[in-house]
């Protein structure tokens, strides 16, 4: 079980200065394991300590906040080789497919796996496909670390039919995902869903205009999530100024 440690900001006011400030940014830090003490620039903590929830103190009395990981925080620090699809872009194609409990999901390339696992937090099953061994590597190391049980991870193309069969969704993540539209027309039960996913607007275009000449789907959408981050502390309160805000198109299309 992974551990969460908060030292939080503490305000003091200084006289010369006629003004409260900040003495100590709010820091977090994360430990995969606790059976050893771990030391911080507020002092150590024991390993006894590593074990509780609550307040607890470090060797230079200290305080700090201590609570069990959440499956977020281990996902936050999954190992990421290619690019991974971010949560904002996760949650539209979870929401929009409506994909649950009882769904079948076939995805690729699977990368860092980081997709593949949220759609298998959800879903009865995930079949996720790559073509570079060491890309599966990796995400099987994240698959293990997170305790994920219903993925299963194959070395193949996607641009080749896969032997799953009625699946609710299938995603890509693909240099070229209309070569794959073949291999989901043939996966996905009528009614199910497909996503493509793509960094740049003319591979979105091509996928689509793809899709539009073949009479078994129905192009539902083409869209660009937007998380615009602010900036909030007290009065101050503005966009940040440093923020990535694109990432990738995402095309919602029907099997019919
Ligand atoms: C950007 S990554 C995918 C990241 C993944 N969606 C995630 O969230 O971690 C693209 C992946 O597609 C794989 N790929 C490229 N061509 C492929 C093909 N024909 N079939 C399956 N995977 C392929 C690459 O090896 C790479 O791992």
């Amino acid at each position: 079980m992974a551990k969460v440690l908060v030292r939080k900001g503490k305000k003091q006011y200084f006289e010369d200065l006629d003004r409260e400030i900040t003495v100590i940014k709010e820091k977090s830090f994360y430990l995969d394991q606790t059976s050893k003490p771990f030391s911080t620039q507020y002092g150590e903590i024991s390993a006894a300590s590593l074990k509780k929830t609550g307040t607890i103190k470090t060797s230079r009395g200290k305080e700090l906040r201590i609570f069990d990981s959440s499956f977020i925080d281990d996902y936050m620090r999954i190992k990421r080789l290619p690019q991974i699809i971010p949560l904002k872009d996760i949650g539209f194609i979870i929401a929009s497919t409506g994909i649950g409990g009882d769904s079948v999901v076939v995805e690729g390339g699977t990368g860092s796996g980081a997709l593949a696992i949220m759609l298998a937090r959800l879903c009865k099953k995930v079949y996720s496909f790559d073509v570079e061994q060491k890309h599966i590597d990796v995400a099987l190391e994240n698959v293990k670390t997170l305790g994920i049980k219903n993925i299963t991870i194959k070395k193949q193309s996607l641009y080749d039919p896969v032997r799953v069969k009625n699946a609710d969704l299938f995603c890509f993540d693909l240099p070229s995902p209309w070569d794959a539209i073949g291999t989901a027309e043939n996966s996905l039960k009528p009614g199910g869903f497909v996503i493509s996913y793509s960094p740049t607007i003319m591979q979105a275009a091509d996928f689509v205009n793809s899709i539009a000449n073949n009479d078994n789907f129905l192009h539902i959408k083409t869209v660009e999530m937007i998380e615009r981050p602010w900036e909030i502390e007290k009065r101050k309160v503005r966009p940040r100024s440093k923020a990535s805000i694109h990432s990738g198109f995402i095309t919602l299309a029907r099997r019919i």
